[in-house]
């Protein structure tokens, strides 16, 4: 009747907003409201089964019957079709004659594979594709994609911002709440191919038992769904849980331990993915409490999954306290010498830059330098530094930026993407990881527009050259519908929307900046933490006379950690990108700027572009207003509002700190502080 009603008012002309409620649960997996239903399966299997679920919910009536099966099955097997260079996990989707009638055929090598065809193509029809001419093909080119949670067992999750752990600790592993299959189909649609379930700041709890049977009840869950499940291990666990002396890696009886621990696990998971370790970083134990190295550390746990085909996921997230090296350098000064020492099935996994998930960051200096060992790269999901859920920060443009970003490790276009898929050095092992943004919120993530970055991150992990572009407009196609004045606002909003932040938080290779342990909001005066490297005043070095982190030869050298090629353009603050040119000099508030401003007055037009563009994105949701369901949009614009008073917060707050230490005014023209 809604409808009804709906539909009359339009006729009328009257601008009449979708009457549905719309709490974003569905994700982009909204079912069709009139569905195909000549579905056919060949062949038998739980995820087969579930893939044809998914077209008979989501595949609006199609011009077509549609038959699925694997490639080797006979019926398709006869077709000829070009399935060899699909891989495990790659499908195709094309009409060919199967018993005298044109049929849209779903295929691949594997179950999961056809089931990945299944979401294409279901994706594909979203998107506004003709599904009489399609003709889908497509292999990921990275082969672990992977979502980190940082859940902890008590419920609550590091760095979240979308309500409680989706994992219900109490009440696994008897029952599976209905919302896990929810998530795994999520999850499915992109590709994404392992979950880790728990903090990295990891419980020794997580490996009794009574944990590896919720492990296990979950993995089953995921199973179907071509996901596997991992664990983030605690490197003392063997002195926790296993009540020995020591956790040290080249002693027998912690060898024994993690292998008998690890023979557990692969008993009652048994495609079980492998371990996750964050090891002498921010407090945890680690190999070099025993004065081993992070290779020995990583090759013992590695020995252990081993005979289970496991893998173990090594986090080069590391500094020191202790370590009075600037700290953008201290990963590399670790790791690299560990080069070609590492276990075969070992990844190093690296976050995208050397800090910590910064609005930008340069790319980490270990892309590319390290050509013996398989690296992951790490991306944050969630926004612990970008504004939490409230903030509209669309991610795409931040991973594009890293994946693109030339390493010159082997030459011109050594991308960050290459060395990730394993292309550059042949790996055969290849991953990325993002660190999730899900929680029990009903919309998942904590806003509609967030469901954009766990969608992005699925979507570059199945094929890092997407354009960030083309992912927020399917992704936009997908949640709103296909009308395009709200996909083209929406992905107009989306692609400014990561430059704001950064403008609004620290413009210019600016980082750091933000507020003490909880991270939101500025804090650019704090200098009293503990520890040094976690104040905000290590990283801007902002004095009556200049501000920056010299990174040169003059200052930490952090520059030499590049490729020739990089560190000699880093080198002169002339030839560093202005985007990163306070990250690596330290330069006098004069400096001159390639628009014949000052540093000064580039860097004060820079906070109020971050604002006016929030203000532009408050404009352009209005103009969709009708157009847009009114959950959905009341509080995005909301959201919007937020964001508009902190980036003025952000601002005003930056620039009363930098006048107090540089004692210029403000520039003639600049927007007055609220
Ligand atoms: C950041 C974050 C921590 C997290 C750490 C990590 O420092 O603030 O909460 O544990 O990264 O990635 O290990």
């Amino acid at each position: 009747r809604l409808l009804t009603i709906g539909v009359c008012l339009g006729a009328l002309g009257f601008a009449t907003a979708p009457a549905f409620a719309n709490d974003g649960y569905d994700l982009w997996l909204a079912p069709a409201s009139s569905p195909a239903t000549d579905i056919r399966v060949v062949g038998q299997s739980q995820t087969l089964d579930r893939a044809a679920g998914e077209l008979r919910r989501d595949l609006a009536a199609a011009p077509l019957p549609v038959v699925l099966g694997k490639s080797d099955d006979p019926a398709i097997a006869a077709l000829r079709l070009p399935t060899r260079a699909l891989g495990e996990e790659g499908y195709l989707v094309r009409a060919a004659m199967l018993d005298g009638r044109k049929t849209l055929i779903v295929t691949g090598k594997t179950d999961r594979a056809v089931l990945y065809g299944a979401f294409a193509l279901i994706r594909a029809q979203k998107t506004g594709a003709d599904l009489a001419a399609i003709d889908l093909q497509s292999a990921p080119k990275i082969g672990l994609r992977v979502l980190n949670h940082w859940d902890n067992l008590d419920g609550s999750v590091e760095r979240g911002y979308a309500g409680q752990s989706l994992w219900d600790w109490w009440t696994l592993p008897d029952f599976k709440d209905p919302r896990y299959t929810d998530y795994a189909r999520a999850n499915a649609a992109l590709g994404i191919n392992g979950i880790v379930l728990n903090n990295v700041n990891a419980k020794p709890e997580s490996l009794t038992a009574p944990y590896i049977a919720k492990a296990k009840a979950l993995a089953e869950v995921f199973r179907p769904w071509g996901i596997k499940v991992y664990l983030s291990a605690r490197f003392s666990a063997p002195i926790e849980v296993g009540h020995l002396k020591s956790a040290d890696p080249l002693d027998p009886d912690v060898q024994a331990w993690w292998k008998a621990k690890s023979d557990e696990i692969y008993r009652e998971i048994p495609d079980f993915g492998g371990f996750l370790v964050k090891a002498n970083s921010e407090g945890q134990p680690g190999p070099r409490d025993y004065h081993r190295s992070h290779a020995e550390g990583a090759n013992m746990l590695a020995a252990a999954v081993a005979p289970h085909n496991g893998i173990v996921m090594w986090r080069a997230f590391v500094y020191a306290e202790t370590d009075p090296e600037d700290r953008a350098k201290q990963a590399y000064t670790e790791f690299k010498p560990l080069d070609g020492k590492f276990a075969d099935n070992v990844l190093v996994q690296v976050k995208n830059g050397a800090i910590d998930f910064q609005p930008r960051e340069p790319f980490h200096p270990l892309f590319g330098a390290m050509p013996k060992t398989p690296m992951m790269l790490e991306l944050q999901i969630t926004k612990e530094y970008l504004g939490f859920a409230t903030h509209l920060a669309y991610l795409g443009t931040m991973f594009e930026e890293v994946l693109e970003a030339d390493t010159r490790a082997k030459g011109k276009g050594s991308t960050v993407a290459k060395v990730v898929d394993g292309s550059l050095y042949r790996h055969k092992l290849s991953g990325i990881a993002g660190v999730a943004n899900v929680g029990r919120d009903r919309d998942w993530s904590g806003s509609t527009f967030n469901q954009a970055n766990w969608y992005a991150f699925g979507r570059l992990a199945w094929d890092p050259t997407l354009s960030a572009d083309r992912i927020a407009r399917e992704w936009a196609q997908q949640t709103f519908g296909n009308d395009p004045r709200v996909v083209d606002t929406a992905v107009k909003m989306m692609l400014a929307s990561r430059e704001a932040v950064v403008d609004y938080t620290g413009p210019l290779g600016l980082a750091h900046l933000m507020g003490t342990g909880h991270h939101y909001g500025p804090g650019p005066w704090i200098s009293d933490l503990a520890r040094p490297e976690w104040n905000p005043v290590y990283y801007h070095k902002a004095d009556r006379n200049g501000i920056g982190f010299d990174r040169t030869k003059t200052g930490s050298n952090a520059v030499a950690q590049y490729a020739p090629a990089v560190a000699k353009m880093l080198a002169d603050p002339r030839t560093t990108p202005e985007s990163e040119l306070l990250w690596f000099h330290h330069l006098p508030w004069d400096w001159k700027m390639k628009s014949g401003r000052t540093l000064w007055q580039e860097m004060v037009a820079r906070y109020d572009r971050g604002v006016s563009t929030v203000a532009q994105m408050q404009a352009e949701w209005q103009e969709v207003k009708s157009l847009v369901d009114a959950e959905r949009w009341q509080k995005t614009a909301s959201y919007l509002q937020i964001q508009h008073n902190e980036a003025k917060w952000w601002r005003d707050a930056s620039l009363a700190y930098w006048m107090s230490v540089n004692g210029l005014p403000l520039p003639a023209g600049a927007a007055a502080p609220e």
